[in-house]
């Protein structure tokens, strides 16, 4: 028996290679340089699958692989409900947030709203008693509200960078996103001589880049 770890390219392979490091897990190859979608690690049972970060949920719940990393934000949209989340890695951190332009006129009846978490979006507004009609995009949210597309949108924001080159400005915070270790639930029965050193290790290696950079910063 071996364990496969869902991965996304991008910032959570980037974020998450360190922890792994640190877990004693190098991988054998690339993944941002190889076309391979399964990569062997340095540990003869456990192997890397690339997925898209949208994807990952899916392959953990149905598993098809063992493990993964995904945001909160894909976790809470997708309703994850089907996997166990053991560890915070405190990775991949930003904020879902409502933004809009600057200056703005709201119209006076129901706001649209461009996202791509149109689950989350809708419960947001839902929880307020507020009527929205929500409009699903797959990236570049940003843009919306400059074509008169969307009156607002729902997105993740880190520096606010993004926001501030389109004449967008945060409104309100949604909550806080941090990526998190998820794990198949008949896996963590099967293999859990596998999975509980893993997340042992991979927690301790979270311990570790948090009190570094907790020392770092005083
Ligand atoms: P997909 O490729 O499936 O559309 P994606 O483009 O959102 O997904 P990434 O950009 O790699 O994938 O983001 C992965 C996760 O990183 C997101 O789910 C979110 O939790 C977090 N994230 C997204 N943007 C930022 C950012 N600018 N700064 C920090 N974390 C971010
Ligand atoms: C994300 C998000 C914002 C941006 C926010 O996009 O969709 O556009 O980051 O980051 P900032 O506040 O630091 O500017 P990303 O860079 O991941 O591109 P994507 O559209 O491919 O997801």
């Amino acid at each position: 028996m071996s364990l496969t770890l869902a991965l996304s390219k991008g910032r959570i392979l980037q974020d998450t290679l360190p922890l792994l490091s640190m877990a004693g897990i190098e991988l054998l190859e690339d993944p941002e340089t190889t076309r391979k979608l399964i990569v062997q690690t340095s540990h003869p049972e456990i192997r890397i699958v690339m997925v898209r970060a949208t994807d990952v949920p899916a392959y953990v719940e149905n598993g098809a692989a063992d493990l993964g990393v995904a945001g909160k934000d894909v976790l809470m949209e997708h309703g994850a409900e089907g996997v166990y989340e053991p560890l915070d890695l405190q990775i991949a951190r930003c904020k879902l947030m409502v933004a809009g332009k600057i200056v703005e006129q709201l119209p006076p009846g129901r706001l649209r709203i461009a996202t791509k978490f149109v689950r989350l979006t809708q419960a947001w507004y839902a929880a307020r008693g507020e009527q929205v009609d929500v409009i699903k995009l797959y990236g570049s949210m940003e843009l919306a509200p400059l074509m008169g597309l969307a009156d607002r949108i729902v997105d993740v924001v880190d520096t606010g960078k993004t926001l501030l080159e389109n004449g967008l400005e945060p409104k309100e915070l949604i909550c806080s996103i941090s990526s998190r270790l998820i794990v198949n639930k008949a896996s963590l029965r099967r293999q859990h001589r596998l999975i509980k050193p893993l997340t042992e290790k991979l927690a301790e290696a979270v311990r570790y880049k948090m009190s570094a950079a907790e020392a770092y910063v005083s």
